[in-house]
């Protein structure tokens, strides 16, 4: 086998990191993946270990490896991707966490977002950072640690404390941590900050300024495809370049060679997210998608997207298994869907996170509506099921309305597609084609993709392009007049959560 014949992506995710290895042809060679903590200390407060993720990132890098009999000398690049927003502060000496990381799912600053719109509303920084004030960007998480970790805001302002989403955390560790390891992001992940310029892709410091946050703690903004130094003599992929950042969705995006202007993917995950290349142009959304950096390659113009966010789908199926008790496994939740012909009349609407795209509605809490004596625990997986795809209806009407083109198919991936029941209700309720792809890991594959195209292993993305091939399709079956009689009482449902948190 000649030297250096495969990328390593690792793909830090909300529930799980993981390391996959990928051949030339994007094929999956190996995989590692280890789940970490999920922590709660109270309502609407999610967050996670940063030192436990750090841990397990190395042992599935561990595990890739020694699967497929291979070592450092085999991989070319590692490619990073990441669960995007999700907040990380950290002693830049002692390398420690000062705090936990605030997860992106995180509802505990909603009192600063309010504060922050009494002067100009929720949009008021929108036509600069492409993104409305809420919880969920990582902005108001730094801002929340400042304040409530004890000395941490005196620390932050002597320039002893870093920011990071995890992609910085990972690539700090991973070259050196405290011997020298760079402090550095993508211009994916910064778009998520609420701090960055969208068109000169630098922190803004005004924005800074009125969160309290010191520039001195941020990262180094770099492209999405570039050599941003070498893993650490101490680390398993000593001396390998680490040339590839891409936050997930846009990781997912690349991965499903979604590169031209009108392309798009949706990512069946933890949530849900839709991402619509607008190519070289910045377009601000009129029906609540946000505005986000799709990618950047070396020193070439960035490639701008709408993204419509959806918090909770996959978690949903998660939530069922774990505080309900209702299924064991998440995939019993397809069984017991199908054991129904239709919901029984119930809608769930899981706004845990208040809602996002399009409705930005951070005082929303979930609802179960329509319930019956009739209703069983089959209607309600079937329920859970379906808000996925009607949350996608709302964000692809979103994006048909602002772009004024509608989309006639929709590229999917992620976990949830495997789910043949779900992906027909979706193609039902959008009422275009649904289109797997047959490598269906496009996260991680795209990060790969991106660390590859930096060290010269792909030459372009019109080679990764012919590298998509379709796996399956779904066509609408679904009676128009049904569609929209669905999408009525979807619609009724979710109006029945606003309002909800004191
Ligand atoms: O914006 C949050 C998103 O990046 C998380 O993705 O796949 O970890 O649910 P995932």
């Amino acid at each position: 086998m000649p030297d250096q014949s495969y990328i390593i992506a690792i793909d830090q995710g909300t529930t799980s990191s993981r390391a996959i290895v990928f051949d030339h042809d994007g094929n999956i060679v190996s995989t590692g993946q280890k789940e970490h903590e999920q922590i709660f200390p109270r309502a609407g407060w999610v967050e996670h270990d940063p030192e436990e993720i750090w841990t397990n990132v190395r042992e599935v890098v561990g595990t890739a490896l020694s699967k497929a009999n291979l070592t450092r000398h085999d991989i070319a690049a590692v490619g990073i991707t990441n669960q995007r927003e999700t907040a990380v502060v950290w002693d830049k000496t002692t390398g420690k966490p000062v705090y936990n990381a605030i997860v992106w799912q995180d509802t505990r600053t909603q009192p600063t977002v309010n504060e922050l719109a009494n002067d100009g509303g929720l949009d008021r920084y929108k036509d600069r950072v492409g993104l409305p004030l809420a919880t969920y960007f990582s902005g108001t998480k730094i801002k929340w640690i400042l304040d409530n970790v004890e000395g941490a805001r005196e620390r932050a302002e002597a320039g002893d404390l870093l920011f990071g989403n995890t992609d910085s955390w990972i690539v700090w560790n991973l070259t050196g941590g405290t011997d020298g390891g760079v402090h550095i992001t993508d211009v994916t992940n910064a778009s998520r900050t609420l701090f960055m310029n969208l068109d000169s892709l630098t922190w803004n410091e005004d924005i800074l300024k009125d969160f309290g946050v010191p520039l001195s703690m941020m990262p180094e903004i770099k492209s999405s495809s570039e050599v941003y130094g070498t893993v650490h003599t101490s680390q398993l992929l000593r001396e390998t370049p680490v040339a590839g950042i891409l936050g997930d969705q846009q990781a997912a995006t690349f991965g499903q060679a979604a590169f031209g202007q009108g392309a798009a993917k949706n990512t069946y995950g933890t949530g849900c997210f839709l991402i619509f290349n607008t190519g070289e142009e910045i377009v601000r959304s009129e029906n609540g998608l946000i505005t986000t950096v799709a990618y950047q390659i070396g020193d070439s113009k960035p490639v701008y997207a709408l993204e419509g966010s959806i918090a909770v789908t996959g978690s949903l199926v998660q939530w069922l298994r774990d505080n309900l008790g209702m299924i064991q496994s998440a995939p019993e939740i397809e069984r017991l869907a199908n054991e129904v012909t239709d919901n029984g009349g119930v809608y769930i609407v899981p706004a845990f996170s208040g809602l996002f795209a399009p409705h930005w509605r951070s005082d929303a809490r979930g609802a179960i509506v329509g319930l019956t004596r009739f209703v069983n625990k089959n209607h309600i997986a079937r329920a859970a099921l379906e808000a996925t795809a009607f949350q996608t209806r709302e964000v692809l009407d979103a994006v048909n309305a602002d772009s004024g083109v509608p989309l006639t198919e929709l590229r999917v991936d992620g976990g949830m597609v495997a789910n043949e029941a779900l992906m027909q209700f979706q193609a039902d309720i959008l009422g275009v084609d649904v289109v797997r792809p047959k490598i269906v890991e496009t996260t991680a594959l795209g990060a790969a993709y991106a660390a590859g195209l930096a060290v010269g292993y792909w030459n372009d993305t019109d080679e990764l392009e012919t590298k998509w091939a379709e796996d399956k399709r779904w066509t609408p079956q679904m009676e128009d007049s049904e569609r929209q009689r669905q999408m009525r009482l979807w619609s009724k449902a979710v109006t029945r959560t606003f309002d909800w948190v004191d």
